[in-house]
C-alpha cells in the first residue's frame, strides 16, 4: 500500500482477529437482551450463569477486604492465602499436588487462565486436539495463539464417548496439546473411568500436554463423582488443571479462576499473566479465600435445584415430537437432539427465538459434531423453564 492511500479500518484489524467471530453464546444472550428491550418476553436459556446470588459470607469477605483498604495491586500470580487455599482444595477434593507458590496462577476468570495458557504454550506449527462438541472459546484461543485447532468429533449416537479411535484419527505429528472438559459444556457428559484411561494412555503415547477444564466439577448428578485426569498414573507431569469460582460459587460476575499444574509450565503462563491482567482483583481474591475455605453446603443446594430442573427439561423436551433429550450427567446444560425436526441447529435456534421466544445456542457453535442439537441452560428458574418447554412444544406443533 502506498503512503497516499488511506487505510480502511479493516486494514488495521490484525489478520488473526479479522475473521474471528465474537463468542456465539454471548451473541445469543445479546440478541435475547435486545428483544427483551423491545418489549418481547424472551426466555434466555443461552447463557451459562447460575441463577443464584453469590452466598452472603463470600460477598461480605469482599466488602470487608475493600473497607480494610485492600484496593491495591497484589502479587501477580495471586495473594498467597488464595494460592494456598487453591492448592489445599486441589489436594483435598482432587488428590492433586501442586506448589502453592509456583504451581498456581489466579486469573480474572477461568477463561483468562485458558487464554493465557494458550498464549504461553501454543504457537504456529502446533496442533491442538479439541474433542467436539467443545466449549466455544477453545478453538478461537488456539487460533489467536497461532496454533491450529484439530477438531476431534465425538459421536452423538455413542453419547459423545471419548474413544481411542476418534483421538488416533485426529492426531497429527504436530499435535502437542489436547483440550478436554469434564463435566462437559455443552453435552453434559462426565468422563467415565475408561475414557480417562484412554485419554491418559493417548496423551502419553503421543507426548501431549493436557489442558483439563474442570470448571463444572462440582455439578454432578445421579451420584457421579469427578476424577481429574491429572490423578492418573503419569499424568500429573503433563496436565494443567483449569478451574474457577464462577459456577460452583455462583460468582460469574466476579471473574475469578485459576490454572494449576507443574511449575515449569505455570511459570511460563505467569509471564503472560503479569504482562496482561497484572493480577486478579484484590478484594475478589479475598472473597475467593472465603468461598474455598468457608461452608460448602450452598453448592449442594444449587445442584439439587438444577437436578430437579434437568429432569423436568429432559422429560419435557423428550415428550415433544422431533426432540430427544437425555438428562445431563453434569454441568447445567441440556443438549437436545433436534434432528427429528428436520432443521439444522442454527435453523432450530432461529425458529425457537422467533416463534417460541426462547433463546438457545445452536449446537454447531460447539463444532460440526454439535450439529443437529441445541443447548439450553437449565440454570434458570423452574417457572421460566417450564414455560420455555411449553412454548417450544407449542411452536413446533404449529410448524407442521
Ligand atoms: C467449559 C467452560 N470453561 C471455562 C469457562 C470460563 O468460565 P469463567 O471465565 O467464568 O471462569 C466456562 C464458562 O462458561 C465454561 O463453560
Amino acid at each position: 500500500m502506498s503512503a497516499t492511500t488511506k487505510r480502511t479500518p479493516s486494514d488495521f484489524a490484525a489478520a488473526r482477529v479479522r475473521n474471528l467471530a465474537p463468542s456465539p453464546t454471548l451473541a445469543v444472550s445479546d440478541k435475547a437482551r435486545q428483544l427483551k428491550a423491545e418489549g418481547i418476553d424472551v426466555i434466555d436459556l443461552g447463557g451459562g450463569d447460575p441463577d443464584f446470588i453469590t452466598p452472603e459470607h463470600i460477598r461480605r469477605a469482599a466488602i470487608d477486604a475493600m473497607n480494610a483498604g485492600d484496593t491495591h495491586y497484589v502479587a501477580s500470580a495471586g495473594i498467597p492465602a488464595l494460592r494456598r487455599a487453591i492448592a489445599e482444595k486441589l489436594r483435598a477434593d482432587n488428590g492433586i499436588v501442586v506448589e502453592p507458590m509456583g504451581g498456581v496462577v489466579v486469573t480474572p476468570g477461568g477463561k483468562q487462565a485458558l487464554f493465557e495458557a494458550a498464549l504461553a504454550l501454543i504457537e504456529p506449527g502446533v496442533d491442538v486436539l479439541v474433542p467436539e462438541p467443545a466449549w466455544v472459546s477453545y478453538v478461537p484461543m488456539v487460533e489467536l495463539a497461532g496454533g491450529r485447532a484439530v477438531p476431534t468429533p465425538l459421536d452423538p449416537d455413542d453419547n459423545y464417548r471419548l474413544t481411542r479411535e476418534a483421538l488416533e484419527t485426529a492426531v497429527t505429528p504436530a499435535s502437542r496439546v489436547i483440550i478436554v472438559c469434564s463435566p462437559n459444556n455443552p453435552t453434559g457428559r462426565v468422563f467415565e473411568r475408561d475414557e480417562l484411561a484412554t485419554l491418559a494412555d493417548f496423551a502419553q503415547a503421543h507426548d501431549l500436554l493436557v489442558f483439563s477444564d474442570e470448571m463444572y466439577e462440582k455439578i454432578l448428578y445421579d451420584g457421579r463423582t469427578h476424577t481429574s485426569v491429572a490423578t492418573l498414573d503419569g499424568m500429573a507431569e503433563r496436565t494443567l488443571v483449569f478451574n474457577g469460582l464462577s459456577k460452583a460459587y455462583a460468582m460469574t460476575g466476579w471473574r475469578l479462576g485459576y490454572v494449576a499444574g507443574p511449575t515449569p509450565y505455570i511459570s511460563q503462563i505467569a509471564k503472560v499473566h503479569s504482562h496482561s491482567a497484572t493480577c486478579a482483583t484484590s478484594f475478589v481474591q479475598a472473597a475467593g479465600v472465603a468461598a474455598l475455605t468457608g461452608p460448602q453446603a450452598f453448592i449442594g443446594e444449587m445442584v439439587a435445584a438444577w437436578d430437579r430442573r434437568r429432569q423436568a427439561v429432559s422429560s419435557g423436551l423428550s415428550a415433544i415430537p422431533g426432540i430427544a433429550c437425555s438428562p445431563a450427567e453434569g454441568a447445567f446444560y441440556a443438549f437436545a437432539d433436534v434432528r427429528g425436526t428436520g432443521m439444522t441447529s442454527a435453523e432450530a435456534a432461529d425458529f425457537l427465538l422467533r416463534e417460541a421466544h426462547v433463546a438457545v445456542t445452536p449446537g454447531v457453535a460447539f463444532g460440526e459434531a454439535g450439529e443437529g442439537h441445541v443447548r439450553l441452560s437449565f440454570a434458570t428458574g423452574d417457572t421460566a423453564l417450564a414455560t420455555a418447554v411449553e412454548r417450544i412444544g407449542a411452536a413446533l406443533a404449529q410448524r407442521v
